[in-house]
């Protein structure tokens, strides 16, 4: 290993570690491991374990933990020189996409999880070096974690990857990604539980992974791991000399009782590094390697400090990330561990450096005993369901199923998600659940498996022609719509509960083309659809309420109409003769190849599912398939397609698509992929938009909607402004989505809608009283949705009273403190001098009467004038931090001296991380 020395002014030094050369593994015998300890060496012969020498733990064959891969051996030539045992094999995973290690684990427990991966040249195809790119993905359950970039390293050297995380089921997965470049592969796998008060901030949606965990001071491991460490932390050892200084102690450095946030152990306090009298500062500061991208990287440092001199001496000192202070005039307690963190709070930091800085008061330069320094990893994706998983698990192994791409987690993420399975992902912050199993022709045999009946989410379930034998389970089923078992071997007799639910129009059941059906002759042994008619006959009662129920509703909305018949701008579609839509028409197949098979849904609205999908040319889709048949019919659609197309503007939503047949009715639009505006604001805590971010958001949607009401002839209202409908691409731009839609809907004339235009919350107060939506009901709608986005609060609220959003802040603000409506995820940074100009705004657009509400071009040009406001406010805010911190004008200015090379006072030296990369060298010493 190399460790760069820097010294300014001077010259580059490098330094081989020579205490790499008397590393010498002493061989051990410990006791029991700990309980929980997973050891696995990948790729290991089946009932070949050992005990590790170096630590003493078992480690175990991976075949029980894994399907599918190849055992594989590193090449001969590096075999002697293998940093341990575990390094000599591996499994590789030439086929599938995705294939995941299931480790057994407590929910909800946390861990640490190291995977580690040695090339070795086991192909002998010089992946590696050929100048090619190597790399592959790697996921923490259903979250990636980070890329394995072994393009140009040297074939002998190690790769470790560590994780902390929170175990979200009783299992916890690690699953390689191929990226296709090249075939993924692992040489081991440890799992090693910490106590739950260990790492606060590590929680179900936060993980982080190890960028470098140093101890500092002369010692002779150049690892310091298991047993002296209980949770097998991997500890590397940095120490130097001139200017640095190894400080060393005897005595018991402790953590004060009750401080169980890291559990350091004593042995590693006890050594600590300082600098020579005459230096004021030490530099942390490390280096990434060239595989890993750091300036992407949320940061998240932790010191960990204690004076182990012997006397009580004055010893303070600052510390800063990148000119940032994070913690000042920090003093070391004597003999006990003093661990700095920022509470989970993530730093951007590309170079990860840090300061230590003596203050003017200090008599001794700063210290440090040691240091552990990670990026964030988000847990945003959910795993399906634990109940459908466990079932379709079940399932899987009745069968014996083998197929490759089921594997890890059945329906996250979404494009990993098992073949032939469709996924409900419309709950954004709820686990996916499976709705429908395709898995005809699936040489399925035996008996018809009753797990499938036991997933409650379970709509569509088709095992056609398989060769399923025996009689069909008597079991009482919970939310089937479809089963079809056509083309099996089935015997009858065909159990009640099904029986029952088909006969009451609840069940679409096939049975054509098993033995049961020589014996029975009913609709369900016929491959043609299902008589209406003698269905109703059978049961007359719930048809003939609905009947009824649905006449009452169509004459009651027909009379609410009435009113407004012929309102806007309806009639200019009636003088369209020939419609000639310039837009691609899909046909129903095209749309299922695209969806793959409707596979993930991505929002549920009014009128319909939102499904994902990807043309051939790559480009995402977002289909929405209208749910109405009874449109297909209505003279409306065509006509609003061909409106729409005709509608483009950078924060509209561009239409891409339509597809009109008697099978099916949709809108294929541009996929959105950072989802839409109420998820943003509303979703987790772990992200946030901030001021500058929201107003943009807001200006964007203003104008989209000025551009419906002004630039479109007659003007369109959209009719159904909401957080939902506001959709944001990757850029973070707000697009306007769903708009024109309700009208085609809600003149349709047959049809019932199930939602009168708007949404409750949103709509005009007007509206009730007149029946009539203008372009002032979006205002008012607008409104609201500002309001959202000042307030990151819902609609209604209960704080005690029942409010609607609008009354709060106006109660708020009559209590006196506007900033109290401010959402507290903004962190108090926003300017309050455009707080309150945008509250006004919002106000205003709320007004009870329409003619008091603004125009959305005076929305837009009101919000343009304030955003350059908040810009600039910005810079003066952050010149203003700069003058309150009369240090930190000092500071960057060292940072470059330190960075120019011409301070001498600075000392500084980098501790050869190498970037969650780490590079073991085989203990020849090379
Ligand atoms: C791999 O590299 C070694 C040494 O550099 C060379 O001898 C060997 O021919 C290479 N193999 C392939 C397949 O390129
Ligand atoms: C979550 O899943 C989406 C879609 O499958 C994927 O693009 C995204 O990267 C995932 N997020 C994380 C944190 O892994
Ligand atoms: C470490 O300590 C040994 C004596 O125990 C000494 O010989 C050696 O020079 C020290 N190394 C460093 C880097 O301080
Ligand atoms: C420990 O510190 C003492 C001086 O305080 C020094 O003489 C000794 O070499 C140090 N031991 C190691 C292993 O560095
Ligand atoms: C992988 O490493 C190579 C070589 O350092 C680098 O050029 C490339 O950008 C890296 N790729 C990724 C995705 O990190
Ligand atoms: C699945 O495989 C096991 C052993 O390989 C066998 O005993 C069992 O009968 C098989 N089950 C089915 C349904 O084929
Ligand atoms: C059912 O099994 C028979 C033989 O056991 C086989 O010939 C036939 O192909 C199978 N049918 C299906 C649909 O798998």
């Amino acid at each position: 290993m190399v460790i760069n020395f820097m010294c300014w002014p001077g010259t580059k030094l490098a330094w081989i570690l020579a205490l790499l050369l008397n590393l010498v593994i002493t061989i051990k015998v410990y006791g029991q491991p700990p309980s929980g300890f997973i050891s696995i060496d990948c790729g290991l012969r089946n009932s070949s374990s050992y005990n590790d020498s170096a630590t003493g733990l078992r480690f175990d064959a991976d075949a029980g933990f894994v399907q599918g891969g190849m055992r594989k051996q590193i090449s001969q030539q590096f075999m002697a020189a293998a940093f341990n045992e575990q390094q000599k094999t591996l499994r590789s995973f030439p086929r599938g996409s995705r294939n995941c290690y299931t480790l057994p684990s407590t929910i909800d427990k946390k861990y640490l999880l190291r995977a580690t991966f040695t090339y070795g040249n086991y192909d002998g195809l010089n992946k590696t070096l050929d100048g090619s790119l190597f790399l592959f993905g790697l996921h923490i359950s259903v979250n990636s974690w980070a890329t394995v970039n072994l393009t140009n390293w040297d074939p002998s050297e190690v790769v470790w990857n560590e994780v902390l995380t929170v175990a979200p089921s009783n299992s916890v997965s690690v699953c390689l990604v191929n990226f296709g470049s090249g075939v993924p592969f692992i040489s081991s796998l440890e799992l090693r539980p910490l106590e739950d008060t260990m790492y606060p901030f590590v929680n179900t949606s936060v993980s982080i992974s190890l960028l470098g965990r140093t101890r500092y001071g002369n010692v002779t491991d150049f690892i310091t791991r298991y047993p002296t460490d209980n949770y097998d932390r991997f500890w590397r050892s940095f120490s130097t000399l001139f200017p640095g200084m190894n400080l060393n102690t005897t005595n018991k450095v402790e953590s004060l009782p009750g401080n169980n946030f890291f559990n350091i152990p004593s042995v590693i306090m006890q050594n600590a590094l300082s600098v020579d009298m005459n230096y004021s500062g030490i530099i942390v500061s490390s280096t990434a390697h060239a595989n890993l991208d750091t300036k992407s990287l949320q940061l998240l440092p932790i010191f960990h400090f204690a004076e182990i001199n012997g006397s009580n001496p004055n010893r303070r000192f600052d510390i800063y990330s990148t000119g940032e202070l994070l913690f000042s005039d920090f003093s070391p307690s004597r003999f006990q561990v003093d661990s700095m963190h920022q509470n989970g709070r993530f730093l951007r930091n590309p170079n990860a450096s840090f300061l230590l800085k003596k203050t003017g008061s200090s008599t001794l330069p700063p210290l440090i005993n040691a240091e552990e320094l990670y990026w964030l990893v988000r847990m945003d994706n959910l795993t399906t369901d634990s109940e459908d998983v466990k079932y379709m698990i079940e399932a899987k192994n009745h069968y014996n199923l083998t197929r490759i791409n089921w594997n890890g987690d059945p329906c996250s993420p979404r494009e990993y998600s098992w073949e032939g399975l469709t996924c409900d992902y419309s709950k954004s912050n709820q686990n996916p659940r499976i709705v429908s199993v395709n898995l005809s022709a699936s040489g399925l045999k035996g008996g018809l498996a009753v797990s499938f009946m036991n997933m409650v989410s379970l709509e569509n379930l088709d095992l056609s022609h398989n060769n399923l034998t025996g009689a069909i389970p008597d079991y009482q089923l919970k939310s089937l719509k479809i089963l079809n078992l056509s083309h099996n071997q089935l015997v009858g007799p065909i159990p009640d509960s099904i029986l029952q639910r088909f006969q009451a129009g609840l069940l679409d059941l096939r049975l054509e083309g098993n033995p049961i059906c020589s014996k029975v002759k009913d609709t369900y042994c016929s491959n043609k659809k299902k008589n209406i008619i003698q269905t109703m006959l059978i049961t007359v009662t719930v048809p003939v309420v609905l009947v009824s129920l649905l006449v009452l509703m169509c004459i009651f909305w027909k009379l609410c109409w009435k009113g407004k018949s012929d309102h806007e701008d309806y009639a200019m579609y009636e003088e369209e003769t020939s419609l000639h839509v310039d837009l691609r028409r899909f046909t129903y197949v095209e749309l299922k190849l695209i969806t793959n098979d409707f596979q993930s849904i991505i929002g549920k609205g009014g009128f319909g599912i939102v499904y994902h999908g990807k043309l051939e040319n790559g480009d995402e889709v977002a289909i929405k398939v209208l749910m109405e048949t009874s449109i297909a019919e209505s003279t409306d659609f065509l006509p609003e397609v061909q409106t729409l197309s005709k509608v483009h503007h950078k924060n509209l939503v561009t239409l891409k698509g339509y597809c009109q047949n008697k099978k099916c009715l949709a809108l294929i639009y541009d996929f959105m992929s950072r989802g839409n505006l109420q998820q943003l604001i509303r979703g987790g805590d772990d992200y946030s938009l901030n001021w500058e971010q929201r107003l943009h958001i807001a200006l964007d949607a203003a104008q989209g909607l000025e551009y419906l009401h002004e630039s479109c002839t007659p003007s369109i209202v959209h009719r159904d402004v909401k957080t939902p409908n506001i959709l944001l691409d990757k850029n973070l731009v707000g697009i306007i989505s769903d708009f024109g839609l309700s009208r085609a809907f809600n003149d349709a004339h047959t049809h019932i809608s199930t939602v009168a235009a708007g949404t409750l919350g949103y709509l005009d107060p007007e509206y009730h009283a007149t029946f009539q939506l203008t372009v002032k009901t979006d205002v008012y709608s607008f409104g609201i949705v500002l309001l959202e986005i000042i307030t990151g609060q819902p609609l209604v609220l209960m704080e005690p009273q029942t409010f609607h959003l609008p009354n709060w802040v106006r109660h708020k603000i009559a209590m006196g403190n506007i900033h109290d409506i401010v959402d507290k995820r903004l962190l108090d940074q926003y300017d309050a001098s455009s707080l309150q100009s945008v509250v006004d705004l919002a106000m205003n657009c709320v007004e009870h009467a329409a003619i008091n509400r603004p125009t959305m071009t005076k929305v837009v040009s009101r919000l343009k004038e304030l955003l350059p406001v908040v810009s600039t406010e910005k810079l003066s805010v952050s010149a203003s931090t700069s003058s309150v911190n009369p240090m930190d004008a000092e500071i960057r200015r060292q940072f470059q001296l330190t960075i120019s090379g011409v301070s001498n006072e600075e000392y500084s030296f980098r501790s050869g991380y190498t970037g969650g990369m780490s590079e073991l060298i085989p203990l020849s010493g090379r």
